[in-house]
């Protein structure tokens, strides 16, 4: 079994060249969003490749386009080194091939050997997923390659979270020079996110499962921040008291049984979370915490609470706003913002709630 690829220490993900948006160099425009999907794994690359490649294709069968693709996607130098998972890049390959060939064009000889390659490798339980940024950074993850495992949704990125750090990129004022919370931070993509785009003054990462905090721990450090682990997470022998802990802190931080002593440490002036609310007994320990923080800053100055979420089950979405309700913390809408969709693809329906706790 092909193991993952060992992950680098400090600084690692290289800065590289990639293609600006809408600048496919010397070709068409239209294959940068495909890029910028294909880096992070979208689901929708292979079907979007038909309706972008096929009229390219069509209308210039020559091989030196099909290689500008291959060059943006597969041998990018970021792919290569983080490659999303066999499967992915095997279909994908596969799509391109299979459209290639609907043409009159010569083959094309790397392209099929870059397939024999990947149909060499092992598959991976973990794979890499490379999100661009609208403003040129790169979140590289290592996450699982299914939704669930391990017992947790935690190890992988979800829609909520893409958005969330769509919406913070639009709005950075609301996190420069601020403490940030995030709760339930799964493997970190929001909070690196805004940690290289929103120049927060410090930014606490929390989750109660080990595998996910372990594995946040590697992405942060993937990212080139270094960690402190605070609270009573997994220290590996770096644990230190919350009052030392530099700009990037993870703390193990479970909703239903975190104490108010616990949360004074912290301070946070906004708290935020993607993709919480999706079950009503995680839904009464959530609110119980966002209480327990509205009361536990020293200067008595509530922090500023944002939640992003999915619309899955309209009950819960209505049994969280009842509960809200029910306690007395106010709720509105944040609109839908352009900047939130930086992937390019069909957005399922994410919505983030302001809450005034
Ligand atoms: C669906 S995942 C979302 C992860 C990430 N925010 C994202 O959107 O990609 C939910 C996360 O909430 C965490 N979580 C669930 N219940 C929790 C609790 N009681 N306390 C802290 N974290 C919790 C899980 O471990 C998991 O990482």
């Amino acid at each position: 079994m092909r193991g993952l690829p060992a992950l680098p220490g400090p600084a690692a993900v290289p800065a590289l060249p990639l293609c600006a948006a809408g600048a496919w160099p010397g070709r068409a425009g239209a294959a940068a969003p495909l890029q910028r999907r294909f880096l992070a794994a979208r689901a929708l690359t292979v079907a979007a490749l038909a309706s972008e490649l096929e009229q390219n294709l069509r209308a210039a069968p020559d091989s030196p386009l099909l290689r500008d693709i291959l060059h943006q996607t597969v041998l990018h130098p970021l792919c290569v080194k983080y490659p999303p998972s066999t499967k992915y890049r095997r279909c994908f390959l596969t799509e391109l091939i299979k459209k290639h060939e609907s043409t009159a064009a010569e083959p094309l000889d790397e392209l099929y050997n870059t397939l024999a390659d990947v149909l060499k490798e092992e598959e991976s339980t973990q794979c890499y997923k490379n999100y661009l940024l609208p403003t040129g950074d790169c979140v590289t993850l290592s996450e699982s390659t299914a939704m669930i495992s391990g017992g947790t949704t935690g190890l992988v990125t979800w829609e909520a979270a893409l958005h969330l750090a769509g919406w913070a990129g639009g709005n950075p004022e609301v996190f420069r020079a601020r403490t940030v919370l995030e709760l339930g931070s799964g493997i970190g993509f929001t909070g690196i996110a805004i940690c290289k785009t929103c120049q927060p003054k410090t930014y606490i990462f929390s989750d109660c499962h080990p595998c996910v905090l372990r594995q946040l721990g590697e992405n942060i450090r993937l990212n080139g921040f270094e960690v402190t682990w605070c609270i009573q997470t997994e220290p590996q022998g770096q644990e230190v008291e919350a009052k030392n802990c530099p700009k990037l802190m993870v703390a193990e931080l479970d909703w239903g049984s975190v104490t108010e002593e616990q949360l004074v440490g912290l301070q946070p002036d906004v708290v935020i979370a993607a993709d919480v609310v999706y079950d009503p007994e995680i839904i009464l320990a959530l609110i119980g915490m966002l209480q327990k923080l509205s009361t536990s800053r020293a200067d008595r100055k509530a922090p500023e609470v944002f939640i992003a979420f999915t619309l899955r089950n309209p009950d819960t979405y209505h049994l969280f706003q009842a509960q809200l309700d029910k306690v007395g913390i106010r709720w509105q809408i944040i609109p839908a913002h352009g900047n939130s969709n930086f992937l390019y693809d069909v957005q399922p329906n994410v919505t983030i709630l302001q809450l005034f706790i």
